[in-house]
């Protein structure tokens, strides 16, 4: 079984206009040409500036993705974008189920699943993302939590090359907080019991240069999504390194 190489995801949520996304791009572009990563890299800008960084980063070896997809093809859905869209603009990889879409925009796990087959319809790597609550980890119920979502929102017939995971704690995102490793790595451990053989799981919720070698240690964490640091080329760099 060939190692699972590490995968670095940079969502940059709703941030970037295109001076600062471009700029961002371009010197993510540069460096991963000069030398390149110890792992696969992806930034999933927001949709307006999908076409413009796909021109920026070609050739660097850096792929592209998108936020969110509808379940649907096409159609009258105001507002939103399918999957075959974010593939038509160049995306390789979308997000689907990301808590700020479960928590804000009130996404189920059926949803979520829903979204996963049709980036998979559409030929994109989906990245399922689950995650417990503040209170979901204080009542002990982490492990049972996570595994629900997986086990709601991943279809069958998931392989490695057509699914990732990413394990982010609600509480950690934005707020500077972490589990401990012991605590990432159990959650790993119990995702990685429940999906295919050579699957990875990102861990996501305040990465950061400072802690990222640390968490990418872990065993069972095979990269990250990385949410505010990825808006720095610098820190989004060191945490890529952080796989060396
Ligand atoms: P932060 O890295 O800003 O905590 O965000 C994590 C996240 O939600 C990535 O999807």
């Amino acid at each position: 079984m060939a190692a699972r190489r590490k995968l670095i995801a940079g969502n940059w949520k709703m941030n970037g206009e295109r001076a600062d996304g471009l700029a961002l791009a371009g010197e993510l572009a540069v460096r991963a040409k000069a030398s390149a990563p110890a792992c696969d890299m992806l930034v999933c800008p927001p949709a307006t500036l999908i076409f413009a960084v796909g021109f920026a980063i070609a050739g660097s070896g850096i792929a592209l993705g998108g936020q969110d997809c509808h379940a649907a093809p096409k159609g009258a859905f105001t507002g939103d974008i399918s999957a075959e869209m974010l593939k038509d603009a160049g995306c390789s990889y979308v997000i689907v189920g990301h808590s700020e879409r479960r928590h804000l925009r009130g996404e189920t796990d059926a949803d979520a699943r829903a979204k996963v087959e049709a980036a998979w319809r559409a030929g994109l790597t989906a990245i399922l993302c689950v995650g417990e609550t503040k209170g979901e980890r204080e009542a002990g119920s982490a492990v049972s939590v996570c595994c629900g979502q997986l086990a709601g929102s991943m279809p069958d017939g998931a392989t490695p090359d057509k699914l990732v995971i990413a394990y982010e704690p609600v509480w950690a995102i934005g707020t500077g907080l972490t589990p401990t490793s012991a605590d990432i790595e159990a959650i790993h451990k119990a995702v990685r019991a429940k999906i295919p053989e050579g699957m990875r799981i990102l861990y996501g919720g305040s990465v950061n240069p400072k802690n990222a070698a640390d968490i990418l240690a872990i065993e069972d964490v095979d990269g990250g999504l990385i949410g505010g640091a990825s808006l720095k080329a610098g820190d989004f760099w060191a945490i890529a390194d952080a796989c060396r």
